[in-house]
């Protein structure tokens, strides 16, 4: 069987060591090699905080998907650009410092070593590893989007497509979610733009949930499906839909049946958890993020979607940093941050269901066919080694608290192959 460009399942060099973990389920003893995945759903946001966190991303994935809601959103190709030579920029910011901290770890700043082995999650890198990645990390490439207003035009499809960089629209209602206020007040209004949008094959990526007040929050994406989604299929036949980040059994068939260009992404909390871990033993807001987690049913039937082998469903981690003062308040943002150990996060919920030849094709191969991209041509590895998630991280000025903040993992993501 072929999963990707020299995927291979082979023994790991050291023994590993297996630790108690609520993730824990692990029995793979080997190492998985594996095309470079992508993430088709990726807050990068802006400024300090961008900075931030592009480079945990460009570590791990070839290309992301980068949704658009700033403040404001990026609704038009000249603000696409500007934000995507923002990211490149960032990214090569960023990877610069961490040289100059790889050659202060050259020179045995005891500080600085710590700093660095903590940061590639590598208790043995040698500083020639470290650069290599940081080599690798430099060819990221930000996928773009605009955010869709009810002002959108059928010009400014047309001009996404005709950029080569602007890959997709992305709807959200408004009010769904963070920084959604300029977002569609009424889908009606824009089946012009949605026709140009079949008609130029340019994806629309839904936040699907409806807003109403008197729609209880864990019903919100199945009552989306009835009153949007199924309307949207049936008016807009071939017009490529992404249903993001899916929480429900309802919507993991859907997509599933649906008739015509359909795909779905799925986070890695979705795949991990239900909604008890917003509760457990206090209100957790580093597991809160929208749509919310939801049953075990949903879980359960997200994870046999993720591990079925259809090419309908793909990685997206959604990972969406806020700064820990603003998770752990009495109006928590919604958004759990992942980048760092995201691929570590998946393959251990892969393996957990003994569906790791899956994982490939989810991370690696359907999302590129899905958006008529080629897949990548690089490799990574992941181990089966136990490693403890980041607690905190730096985040501008503040903190940020990743989602398992502090936990062990059963899977530890492993770099690049052979570069
Ligand atoms: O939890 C979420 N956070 N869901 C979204 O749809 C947006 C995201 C964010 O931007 O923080
Ligand atoms: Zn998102």
């Amino acid at each position: 069987m072929i999963f990707g460009p020299s995927l291979s399942l082979h023994q790991p060099s050291k023994a590993h060591e297996r630790r108690t973990s609520t993730l824990s389920k692990a029995k793979a003893a080997q190492a998985l090699v594996c095309g470079l995945p992508d993430d088709w759903h990726l807050h990068l946001r802006d400024g300090d905080a961008l900075k931030s966190v592009v480079l945990a991303t460009a570590l791990q994935f070839g290309r992301a998907i980068v949704m658009p809601n700033l403040k404001p959103p990026v609704t038009n190709v000249s603000q696409a650009l500007a934000y995507r030579q923002r990211i490149l920029d960032a990214l090569k910011l960023v990877i610069d410092e961490t040289v100059r901290n790889i050659d202060r770890y050259k020179t045995s700043d005891v500080l600085a070593t710590i700093r660095m082995q903590h940061f590639f999650n590598r208790p043995d890198a040698s500083a020639d590893w470290m650069l290599e990645q940081l080599l690798q990390a430099a060819h990221f490439e930000p996928l773009m989007t605009l955010y869709l207003t009810d002002h959108t035009a059928p010009s400014d499809i047309d001009e996404a497509v005709d950029s080569g960089f602007v890959r997709a629209v992305k709807l959200y209602p408004a009010g769904a979610t963070t920084h959604s206020d300029a977002g569609v007040t009424s889908i009606h209004q824009l089946h012009h733009v949605l026709a140009r949008m079949e008609m130029r094959g340019l994806p629309l990526l839904v936040h699907g949930e409806v807003t109403d007040r008197d729609v209880d929050v864990f019903d919100r994406e199945a009552v989306f499906i009835d009153r949007v989604m199924i309307d949207l299929r049936r008016k807009f036949p071939g017009l490529k839909l992404v249903f993001e980040h899916i929480t429900t059994e309802e919507a993991a068939h859907f997509v599933r049946d649906a008739e015509g260009p359909i795909a779905a992404t799925i986070t890695p909390q979705h795949l991990l958890y239900n909604r008890n871990a917003i509760f457990n033993g206090g209100l957790r807001p580093h597991w809160y993020c929208l749509p919310v987690l939801k049953k075990e049913r949903h879980r359960r039937a997200l994870m046999q979607a993720a591990s079925s082998g259809s090419a309908r469903f793909f990685l997206g981690t959604d990972s969406a940093p806020h700064p820990a003062h603003l998770k752990e308040h009495a109006a928590a943002c919604a958004g759990c941050y992942s980048a760092p150990h995201a691929l570590a996060l998946y393959a251990s919920a892969f393996d957990a269901v003994d569906a790791l030849e899956h994982l490939p094709g989810f991370a690696w191969a359907h999302g590129a066919a899905f958006y008529g991209l080629s897949a990548n041509t690089r490799s990574i590895r992941l181990v089966p080694e136990a490693c403890q998630t980041p607690q905190r991280l730096g985040f501008g000025e503040r903190h940020i608290v990743p989602l398992a903040g502090g936990e062990f993992v059963p899977w530890r993501f492993d770099g690049f192959v052979d570069c």
